[in-house]
């Protein structure tokens, strides 16, 4: 009969359901904020430099995760592809994290060190002129366009006040050492270290 009220009153379903699966999704989520290996960095991570930091944000500028993602699963056809299946630890400084759900192209959570800069360099201008069948944009601005510098250190200390330990030295010296760099520089030293700020997995 207490069924029956449930079931003949929407508004108590409603809320009964809210409480069931609150419950359901705390017991998932919650232990997570307290285990080690998705709160603290996998062993010798570094944090990114201040060119691949503004590389980084151009990568967000330009919408390059709305095609590729950086979350390798752990199936066979994606390791065997992509290498070691992505962990949280590796993610705990990536603010916000790029992981992605889309891949109209292949993921890049390893791409770092796969191609040279200078094949980085000629598909970003045109993919075609390496990957004749490509269907990914040219993005000849990149080439013409320089990094200011005038927010790196501010962005690192920003990201210091979320965990990541950019060091005093690393923010003072940030301006330096973008300052008349190109974004296509910037950008092909962020997607050389993607994989490669750890040294944990034997990542192909
Ligand atoms: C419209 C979707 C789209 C966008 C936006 C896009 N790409 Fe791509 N990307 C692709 C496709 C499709 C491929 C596979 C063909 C090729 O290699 O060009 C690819 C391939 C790549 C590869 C080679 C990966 C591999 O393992 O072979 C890299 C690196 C890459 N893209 C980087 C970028 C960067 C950086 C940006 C942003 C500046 C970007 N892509 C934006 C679709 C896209």
């Amino acid at each position: 009969m207490k069924h029956e009220t449930i079931e003949k009153n929407a508004g108590l379903m409603a809320m009964l359901i809210i409480i069931v699966i609150s419950a359901g999704g705390l017991a998932e989520i919650v232990p997570l904020f307290f285990k080690d290996s998705t709160t603290q960095p996998i062993q010798d991570m570094r944090t990114y430099t201040a060119a691949e930091l503004e590389g980084r944000d151009i990568y967000i500028r330009e919408g390059c995760h709305v095609c590729h993602t950086q979350m390798i699963r752990p199936f066979r056809a994606e390791t065997e592809r992509y290498g070691h299946f992505s962990t949280a630890n590796e993610h705990v400084w990536e603010h916000p994290f790029l992981w992605g759900s889309k891949r109209t192209g292949p993921d890049l959570a390893r791409v770092g060190e796969r191609y040279s800069d200078d094949w980085q360099r000629a598909h970003l201008y045109n993919p075609r002129d390496v990957v004749p069948t490509s269907k990914m944009p040219s993005y000849p601005w990149l080439f013409e366009r320089q990094v200011s510098g005038d927010n790196t250190a501010s962005k690192m200390e920003v990201l210091r006040t979320l965990g990541v330990p950019f060091t005093d030295e690393q923010i003072a010296n940030a301006k330096t050492d973008v300052e008349g760099i190109l974004e296509i520089d910037a950008l092909v030293a962020y997607l050389q270290a993607l994989g490669k700020t750890h040294s944990n997995y034997d990542v192909r």
